[in-house]
């Protein structure tokens, strides 16, 4: 007679000699199951990944897609675990803003990453991919709209870098309040980021040398140099920016609109018309809202320093001030900044913290605005990689590096929309 349990026997030696070999641990009864694409990653990639990498824009491979995404695990789980993707944006745990589930990925997201690569990058279960996510808020119906006249022809550097503004007419007839804006991209594989600058200098390319009435010119770091002032930051993923209830832009009749376009492309020739799109109201808001900036000024960083830092401090010797957002702006040497609110009563509040990317700038809006109260200090910290093996290093051996807009200099500042009180 067949011995029908002599299969099982031999089954459960097995497994009891690989749990004495594993520890109890790999025993329970049921067996974890390992991550898969479609239940455990591609959501994430659907949520934090695609607005770059869905083939179109500027991150150039389509991650939504399950075979590359399978044929690039290993790379996708080394540049997830080193920050580098997502780039780096606002820690979220310091203070929440909008968006930030699409630019931001917890340790654990981002363990997950690697421990399904480490296993051999599984698919899974088709029916519990997610749904598109991505490219959802649009403000409808605009009531202002900046165009670029004309497409431009991107002609990218040797390192796939072109800087260039765009001087747009301001079709206004009267004072208006900005609610909400939008940046357009329009060919989203090469627009990397875009800075919206009001320019009350009525001659946005003097700066620049370009004769008067020059609607297009190259441009670099614009942020703070002539009489430029930043009304937006767009990064891909950045959502609408939308001011809360009672808080509005000014922007008047006759004041010049300059958008400077960082493109990215591996080879000239792409056109690129991108656009602003924003919501007015035309009553006067209870705040008006402003741009202000915090930080340091004037310092060096030493050559072949690799964590320098600068640190600033300011009390606010009048009103409250409220803060709506910033923008974190630091140059190809930055590697992270601090922000935070403090009192000699001991109070601290965290206003922005995160890793910084040069070619990863944007604008963040909190969720709940910060007030910065009278006798409160605000307080800037960034730190610079000055070393040879720093990223964003031009210089070898590396020199000492002063304060300043051109590219070999730097800065740190937080772009802040702020209001009175
Ligand atoms: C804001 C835009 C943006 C987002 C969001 C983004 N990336 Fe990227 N990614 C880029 C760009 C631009 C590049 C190409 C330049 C480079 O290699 O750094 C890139 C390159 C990559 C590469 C290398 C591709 C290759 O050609 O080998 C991988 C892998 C990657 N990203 C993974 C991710 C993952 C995973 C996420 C989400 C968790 C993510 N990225 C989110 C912009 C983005």
């Amino acid at each position: 007679m067949r011995d029908e349990n002599a299969w099982k026997r031999r089954a459960f030696g097995l497994i009891f000699a690989v749990c004495g070999a594993a520890g109890a641990a790999a025993c329970g009864a049921e067996p974890e199951p390992g991550p898969t694409w479609y239940r455990d990653i591609q959501p994430l990639v659907e949520r934090s990944c695609a607005a770059c990498h869905d083939g179109v824009g500027v991150g150039r491979v389509d991650l939504r897609d399950a075979a590359t995404a399978q044929a690039l695990a290993p790379t996708m789980a080394a540049r997830v675990a080193s920050g580098e993707m997502p780039p780096p944006a606002l820690d979220p745990s310091c203070r929440p803003y909008a968006g930030a589930e699409k630019m931001y990925l917890s340790p654990e997201e981002r363990a997950r990453f690697r421990a399904w690569a480490a296993a051999g990058a599984p698919l899974g279960d088709p029916g519990e991919a997610a749904p598109p996510q991505h490219g959802a808020a649009h403000i409808e119906d605009p009531d202002l709209v900046f165009e670029m006249p004309e497409a431009h022809e991107v002609a990218p550097d040797d390192d796939g870098n072109e800087y260039w503004c765009v001087v747009l007419d301001n079709p206004l007839a009267a004072t208006a309040w900005i609610k909400a804006i939008e940046a357009v991209p329009g060919d989203p594989s090469v627009v990397h980021h875009i800075a919206l600058y009001r320019d009350a200098g009525h001659d946005a390319g003097a700066g620049y040398g370009v004769p008067p009435g020059t609607k297009g010119f190259p441009c670099r770091n614009p942020i703070l140099e002539l009489d430029w002032q930043l009304l937006h930051g767009f990064a891909p993923g950045v959502s609408v920016m939308e001011l809360p209830k009672g808080a509005a832009i000014r922007l008047d009749p006759g004041e010049q609109i300059v958008m400077q376009m960082h493109y990215y492309a591996s080879k000239p020739g792409a056109l690129d018309r991108s656009a602003y799109h924003m919501r007015l109201s035309t009553e006067a808001p209870a705040a008006e809202v402003f741009m202000d900036v915090f930080g340091p000024v004037p310092f060096t960083i030493p050559a072949g320093a690799s964590q320098h830092v600068e640190r600033s401090a300011v009390t606010n010797e009048g009103e409250p001030m409220t803060i709506y957002g910033l923008l974190p702006h630091m140059h190809l040497l930055g590697r992270s900044y601090d922000a935070w609110i403090e009192d000699d009563a001991g109070a601290n509040t965290c206003v922005a913290r995160g890793h910084f990317d040069f070619h990863h700038q944007a604008l963040y809006m909190f969720d709940e605005p910060v007030v910065w109260q009278p006798g409160q200090r605000f307080v800037t910290e960034c730190t610079w990689d000055n070393s040879t093996t720093a990223k964003g290093q031009t210089s070898f051996p590396p020199l000492d590096v002063a304060w300043g807009e051109g590219t070999n200099q730097e800065m740190c500042f937080m772009v802040a929309y702020v209001s009175k009180p």
